[in-house]
């Protein structure tokens, strides 16, 4: 398998992400709420691939810094804002020692790109957050939920031929490539779900251990979103969501 940082520097992969302008539906709730908050801060966008938020995060906020690991999607979000006065960044989200403590009032990590952190360096992350920010800050992240993987190695049926053809190769491969993994009973999981074409392993956790952990790290105020429909998602039904991604928003103390 190749490194994920390669994967997404490669020339298709920056291509096809120059294609995404839209906010998730998670992500538009999430404005909607913190709109006062977000509204003239000063924001940080990690892993902001070509830059899909940056489109509507630069607008609201005051000063906006965007930064991925990746320097091919640096390269095309710099291509993609082109003449805008807007600073992106290669860095990485465990390590932000390019910035100053106290910063921060908004830090985003949009879809999914903590889950390629190893799981015991996630809280590289969170404690970079912490130093980074003001207090009362925003965080909003999202990460994958093990409670969707049931849903997402059952073998998908369709009677049109081709396209069950299609379902049953993947499963076959997601069978293969997650032959040594086991998510019964677990919080948290690396596996492969097949995105870029199987290209790295992925973490799913469960979303009321995610939500746990950042009360544990003294994040306040902890919500959380399903995606596709946006939906607040309360404590209870944390527990039976099989949304395949949550996005958790809280303050920083
Ligand atoms: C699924 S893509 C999402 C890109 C963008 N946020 C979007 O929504 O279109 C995940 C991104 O996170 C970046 N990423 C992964 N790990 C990172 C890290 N440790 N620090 C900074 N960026 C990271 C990847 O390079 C990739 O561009």
């Amino acid at each position: 398998m190749k490194d994920f940082v390669k994967v997404y520097d490669d020339e298709i992969q920056v291509n096809s992400y120059l294609k995404a302008k839209d906010l998730q539906m998670p992500e538009q709730s999430i404005l909607n709420k913190y709109s006062d908050k977000i509204k003239g801060s000063v924001l940080l966008d990690v892993g902001i691939g070509t830059g899909r938020t940056t489109y509507h995060l630069s607008k609201i906020a005051n000063k906006y810094t965007g930064i991925d690991i990746s320097q091919g999607m640096i390269n095309g979000a710099n291509a993609n804002f082109k003449n805008q006065n807007i600073d992106f960044q290669v860095g990485d989200a465990r390590n932000m020692s390019i910035f100053k403590d106290n910063t921060f009032d908004v830090i985003f990590f949009s879809f999914n790109g903590l889950d390629h952190v190893k799981t015991d360096e996630r809280i590289l992350f969170f404690n970079e957050v912490k130093r980074i920010c003001k207090n009362d800050a925003l965080l909003v992240f999202s990460t994958h939920n093990i409670l969707n993987i049931p849903l997402l190695m059952r073998l998908k049926i369709s009677f049109h031929p081709l396209i069950f053809y299609d379902y049953f190769f993947k499963y076959l491969k997601l069978k293969f490539y997650n032959l040594r993994v086991n998510w019964s009973n677990k919080k948290v999981v690396k596996i492969n779900d097949g995105v870029h074409n199987f290209g790295f392993n992925l973490t799913y956790i469960d979303p009321t251990y995610q939500k746990e952990l950042l009360e544990s790290y003294s994040f306040r105020e902890v919500c959380c979103f399903g995606y596709p429909n946006g939906n607040e998602i309360n404590t209870s039904d944390l527990l039976k969501t099989t949304d395949p991604w949550i996005y958790f928003s809280c303050k920083v103390n």
